[in-house]
């Protein structure tokens, strides 16, 4: 199956009883590496908060079509087309038919008709309003215009009566939907097909004694997302990953380590390769003795650190003698004159693509769900507008590609 991480989802969530459910289901979507925005109808509203679900998506919650700062903030077209995969759960037989029909009342319905993606269902409703003719009908019409429904399952309902209604389990959704964007990929083109790629991601940790250690805000997303680009477009595909909270893309071979000198290790143990991609926010320095116990507090007051310099994984792989991959992309993340430090940095690292993210305070780039780069090479430069870290991954991998069917 394909992975989400990186992904983009809308959640659209109609007023059913089901909807209790929809924070659990949010949860797994995260856990998978999905971003989600949700959208909640006003009877949504009665089983489940804006608040709740704003905590658990990290992001803001929409609910009224006609809020006018909602609307210079990101209008309902956008909101609908901005995302990999529109999702509505639980879809009352209401929202259904609203659908169906092409009705725009609010919000959520604005939203379904103004949507350019194909949107997936999780119908949940009593078992005589499923097998109503009507619904029936409904069902059918989305079917048939290209809508994905999922469920629902048999089962005892709230309301007490036994039959099909129940909307299936948030678990079973997340997996409906990775099925989803696997056929997609088995549809495309596999442009990568016979390459190898090796990437890092994520921090490095770097120990001070038995249980402390040096490490960074890193949270690996955007490395994970480009192995998940790579192997979906053919390649094979080792990720070299430092400790993140993510699980392994599908179709990645993930090798875990933890200190600078254990990646550089496992990736010159994982090459040749024809792509290297240094996403990892590697520590630069590391303790230079590594105390045998903890450190205890003292009378002579805090401990002084001597720290020696790591290994530059990017600039020893750019300049290998004997065996360099055909293309070597590195980041750098930069505070201050994004263009010019990344280009004296391709000089200085010697690879041939540096992926340049502005990681200033106000731009949330560490553990977000987007991102802002600009692709620098020996002669251009070009900002990629703002997009989900899979979008900034997928475009990347097409650009290698590119490049790759050049050199
Ligand atoms: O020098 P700086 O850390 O800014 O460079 C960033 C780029 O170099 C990233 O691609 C990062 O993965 C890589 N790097 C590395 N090994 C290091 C330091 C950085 O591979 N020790």
């Amino acid at each position: 199956m394909s992975s989400l991480v990186g992904k983009s989802v809308l959640l659209v969530v109609s007023g059913g009883i089901a909807a209790f459910k929809i924070p659990d289901l949010v949860r797994r979507l995260r856990e998978r590496g999905a971003a989600v925005t949700i959208v909640l109808t006003e009877a949504a509203k009665q089983f489940v908060t804006p608040l709740t679900l704003a905590s658990l998506s990290g992001n803001k919650v929409y609910d009224d079509l006609f809020s006018l700062t909602d609307e210079i903030e990101m209008g309902h077209i956008e909101l609908s087309r901005s995302a990999d995969f529109v999702l509505v759960a639980p879809a009352t037989a209401n929202i259904i038919a609203k659908a169906a029909n092409g009705l725009a009342d609010d919000l959520a319905s604005t939203l379904l008709l103004a949507t350019d993606k194909r949107p997936v269902y999780a119908p949940a409703m009593n078992v005589r309003m499923w097998l109503n003719e009507a619904t029936i009908r409904n069902v059918a019409a989305l079917r048939a215009a290209g809508a994905t429904i999922l469920g629902p399952a048999d089962g005892v309902m709230a309301c007490g009566e036994f039959g099909p209604g129940r909307m299936i389990e948030p678990l079973e959704i997340v997996d409906g939907l990775e099925k989803l964007l696997s056929a997609d990929a088995s549809a495309t083109d596999r442009p990568l097909a016979g390459y190898r790629a090796v990437v890092t991601a994520g921090p490095t940790r770097e120990p001070i004694d038995p249980v402390r250690y040096i490490s960074n805000k890193s949270s690996g997303k955007q490395g994970y997302a480009i192995a998940a680009a790579l192997a979906a477009a053919g390649a094979q595909t080792i990720l070299v990953s430092g400790p993140v909270d993510l699980a392994p893309p599908d179709g990645v071979s993930v090798v875990r380590v933890e200190t600078a000198v254990q990646m550089l290790a496992e990736v010159e143990g994982a090459l040749p390769s024809d792509i290297f991609v240094a996403a990892a926010a590697v520590a630069d320095w590391r303790a230079k003795s590594v105390g045998a116990q903890k450190t205890k507090k003292g009378p002579k007051g805090p401990p002084s650190i001597e720290l020696v310099e790591n290994p530059d994984i990017l600039a020893t792989v750019s300049k290998m003698k004997k065996g360099r991959p055909r293309l070597v992309v590195g980041f750098a993340a930069e505070t201050e004159n994004l263009i010019a430090n990344a280009k004296a940095k391709l000089n200085r690292k010697g690879c041939d693509l540096i992926v340049a993210n502005d990681v200033g305070a106000e731009n949330e780039i560490f553990g977000g769900d987007k991102n802002r780069v600009a692709i620098v090479d020996k002669d251009d430069a070009q900002q990629w507008p703002q997009s989900a870290k899979g979008d900034v991954a997928e475009r990347l991998v097409a650009l290698i590609a590119s490049r790759l069917a050049t050199i």
